[in-house]
């Protein structure tokens, strides 16, 4: 069974720019997502160069009609592998986080998923061999103080994946979710700009984890995968 048709949300940088580029060497042709048409130019003419097939699709992940205009756009094309991997990340103590900022969390890392994910169902159940993974984080698994919006939001994630994997399964239809620990992109640096590069796991691992998880034979499925730098656990002990 060949994988041909990705759509990958937050492609312009990070994580979303080497699962891109990763499914795309893998011969699929990727539907790259994002808020910024120049990032996502900049991914597609790297894949293009590479040789791979990749279009840029601007598309705000939390505006409802602007998700249903993509899946009007993409048509009843089958599509093998839906990457929700958009996200937002918010450092506030519980105390001083106002219902704005929960609000736009809980949109971005957990509704919008959700609706992304209805709205291409139709085109998920056209593949031979369809995955739709949501990109979790190491919150789902151990807990932090100062995030507890983004805590909810991508548990509340976790329990979703779980459940319409349940609701998929006589489809054969694989919800499964990657959840990495600190990770050497854009959004780490800024949220925390003193950690040690060492305990960084870098998204091109995170990639191949992504290939061999949707790449696993039609009806074998893997759930709650969380891949860190082992540095990162030791200092966690
Ligand atoms: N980095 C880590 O340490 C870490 C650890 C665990 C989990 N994660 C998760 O991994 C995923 C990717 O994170 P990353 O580190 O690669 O983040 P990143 O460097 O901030 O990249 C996130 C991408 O998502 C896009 N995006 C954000 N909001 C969007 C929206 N509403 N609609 C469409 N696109 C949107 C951004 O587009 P623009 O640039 O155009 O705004 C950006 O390209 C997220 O779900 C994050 O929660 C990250």
């Amino acid at each position: 069974m060949t994988l041909t048709k990705a759509v990958v949300t937050g492609a312009g940088q990070g994580m979303g720019r080497s699962i891109a580029m990763k499914l795309a060497k893998q011969g699929l042709s990727v539907v790259l997502i994002g808020k910024t048409s120049a990032k996502l130019e900049k991914v597609a003419n790297e894949i293009q160069a590479a040789g791979g097939s990749a279009q840029a699709y601007h598309l705000d992940v939390t505006d409802d009609a602007g998700v249903e205009a993509f899946a009007t756009w993409l048509g009843d094309e089958a599509v093998d592998v839906l990457v929700n991997n958009a996200g937002d990340w918010l450092v506030e103590p519980f105390e001083t986080t106002e219902n704005a900022q929960f609000d736009h969390i809980m949109d971005v890392n957990l509704r919008a998923p959700y609706v992304l994910s209805r709205a291409l169902l139709q085109n998920l159940r056209k593949s031979d061999n369809a995955s739709i993974v949501n990109i979790g984080s190491i919150v789902t698994v151990e807990s932090h103080g100062g995030v507890t919006a983004y805590t909810a939001a991508k548990v509340g994630l976790r329990a979703l994946g779980n459940s319409l994997a349940a609701e998929l399964r006589p489809e054969r239809i694989r919800v499964m979710m990657l959840s990495p620990g600190p990770a050497n992109t854009p959004m780490r640096w800024d949220a925390s700009p003193d950690i040690d590069p060492k305990m960084l796991v870098e998204p091109e691992t995170i990639a191949e984890v992504l290939w061999t998880m949707v790449s696993l034979p039609h009806g074998i499925s893997i759930r709650d995968v969380v891949v860190v730098e082992s540095l990162y656990l030791v200092m966690d002990d």
